[in-house]
């Protein structure tokens, strides 16, 4: 006999509609996996969506001989601006493994490791915009970090600087909050309702990200076959899939740069949310700091330093758990052609139906206290060598799972550690409301809510 898969009460023909904020979702899952544990159930509009929240059942149905990831809702939602892309193809659509192949081999550890200057010398213009702020400022992090986020990704996967630390926000970053927020909205909404009222929104940002996009690609085709770069907008023009021998069309290599900028927004908020961690755990930040300056001395920070800090990588793994700043993931179990049985999970403990969309909450599986002693504390120490290498696999899905595991996970980390490394060792963090809890929300990514700092150059 299985065990029926908890629901909230919900109402009558709208179903759970109203234990879910539609400005504030993956908070409101938070939520219910606080109250019902490793699983969970809610039926919005006639839908039905399973929620995993433990690290024993997420590694269940990251199983890829059984499970695979769920094109729906919003990431359907998403197509609309980037059509057949890395992050929104069906499984059925050839162009993943064209774009997979041509783009791969450009985020691998040992390209990534190349784009260490840019990292560092952006990161070195946010410093000194923040050191030159006066000392009575009252910043949020995450907006600076967003933009440093934005700058980095074009520079190094596209070849130019956008100079967007300064002056108004990007219109790139503006369009990516809209266009992933009315993403995540449109399937909690009646479908008449998307189309008269709320069509414009998307068509609008779509527009913006796709000519952002598209001037980046004429501005490279301008510079004529002499241009020297070899950076993934160079692979994406032309290098051709060794598998099929197809190249990207035009539009696709367009669909592709916007979802580079998409993916990579993840990193800004991770950062915001760490640097409060560290706030609220000052032997942690003392740690960090002595650990970077015995290992860097007086001279500059080097790629060679990022792997010889242990510590710090603690420090953003932690970060990562408990920041949950990519929330989840969809899964759905693979088809299995003429087999319409339940899916058992849990050794037969829970059923559901064999076309059923599940949602990974990482706010559940990465703070399991089956797995973790003190769930909530933010601990580096197990996060580093032994401690970490025996977690468990469900709790290091921070990058997603399998085949459709994040492409950016290598370029993330070595932005991750290089504006953490260099943050904490140049500059001190004082919050404006020593006592903040951590609040978040967002959409494809969540952020830490009215998170305010003062930022000041490091006491000696
Ligand atoms: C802290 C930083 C990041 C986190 C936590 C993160 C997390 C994730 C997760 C969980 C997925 C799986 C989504 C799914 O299954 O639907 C994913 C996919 C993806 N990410 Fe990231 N990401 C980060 C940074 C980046 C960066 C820097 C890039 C680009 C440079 C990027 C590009 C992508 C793309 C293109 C996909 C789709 C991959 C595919 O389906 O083939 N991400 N990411």
């Amino acid at each position: 006999m299985s065990t029926p898969i908890p629901r909230p009460p919900g109402i009558p023909l709208l179903g759970n509609i109203f234990d879910i904020d539609p400005n504030n979702t993956w908070w409101s899952l938070k939520t219910l996996a606080e109250k019902y544990g490793e699983i969970f159930q809610i039926s919005v509009l006639g839908h039905r969506i399973v929620f995993v929240a433990s690290a024993a059942l997420a590694e269940e149905i990251c199983d890829e001989k059984r499970f695979r990831k769920y094109v729906g809702g919003p990431v359907i939602e998403i197509r609309a601006a980037v059509h057949d892309a890395l992050f929104t193809a069906f499984h059925h659509e050839e162009s993943w493994g064209v774009a997979h192949r041509i783009i791969a081999p450009q985020l691998s550890p040992e390209a990534v490791a190349c784009h260490f200057d840019a990292v560092s010398q952006c990161t070195d213009e946010l410093i000194s915009k923040w050191k030159g702020i006066g000392s009575q400022n009252q910043i949020r992090p995450l907006n600076d970090l967003q933009r440093l986020a934005l700058e980095v990704t074009v520079l190094t996967l596209f070849g130019k600087k956008l100079n967007c630390l300064h002056g108004p926000d990007h219109p790139m970053l503006l369009a990516m909050e809209e266009s992933t927020s009315e993403a995540i909205k449109r399937p909690t909404r009646p479908k008449l309702l998307n189309w008269l009222v709320y069509g414009g929104k998307l068509k609008r940002a779509t527009k913006t990200m796709r000519n952002f996009a598209a001037e980046l690609l004429q501005e490279r085709k301008a510079c004529g076959p002499d241009d020297t770069r070899r950076d993934l907008l160079w692979r994406l023009m032309n290098v051709k899939d060794p598998e099929t021998g197809k190249a990207l069309s035009e539009s696709q290599i367009i669909d592709e740069i916007v979802t580079m900028p998409i993916g990579s927004s993840t990193a800004p908020c991770a950062i915001s949310a760490g640097i409060l961690f560290l706030l609220q755990n000052p032997d942690a930040l003392v740690r960090a700091r002595d650990e970077i300056d015995a290992v860097v001395g007086d001279g500059p920070l080097r790629q060679d330093h990022v792997a010889q800090l242990p510590y710090v990588a603690g420090v953003v793994r932690e970060t990562l758990r408990l920041s949950c700043a990519a929330p989840g993931f969809n899964i759905e179990p693979v088809p299995r052609p003429g087999d319409e049985s339940p899916v058992l999970l849990a050794g037969g403990k829970y059923q559901v139906a064999h076309n059923q969309a599940m949602i990974i909450v990482l706010a559940g599986v990465n703070r399991d206290p089956a797995v973790f002693e003190k769930p909530l504390e933010f601990r580096p120490e197990r996060m580093m060598g032994d401690a970490f290498e025996k977690l468990p696999d469900g709790v290091k899905k921070w990058f997603g799972n399998g085949k459709r595991e994040c492409i950016g996970k290598h370029w993330a980390w070595e932005f991750l550690v290089v504006v953490m490394a260099k943050l904490i060792r140049e500059v001190d963090f004082e919050m404006v409301n020593p006592n903040y809890e951590l609040k978040q929300d967002g959409w494809f990514n969540i952020r830490p809510v009215d998170f305010e700092v003062r930022v000041k150059p490091r006491r000696q």
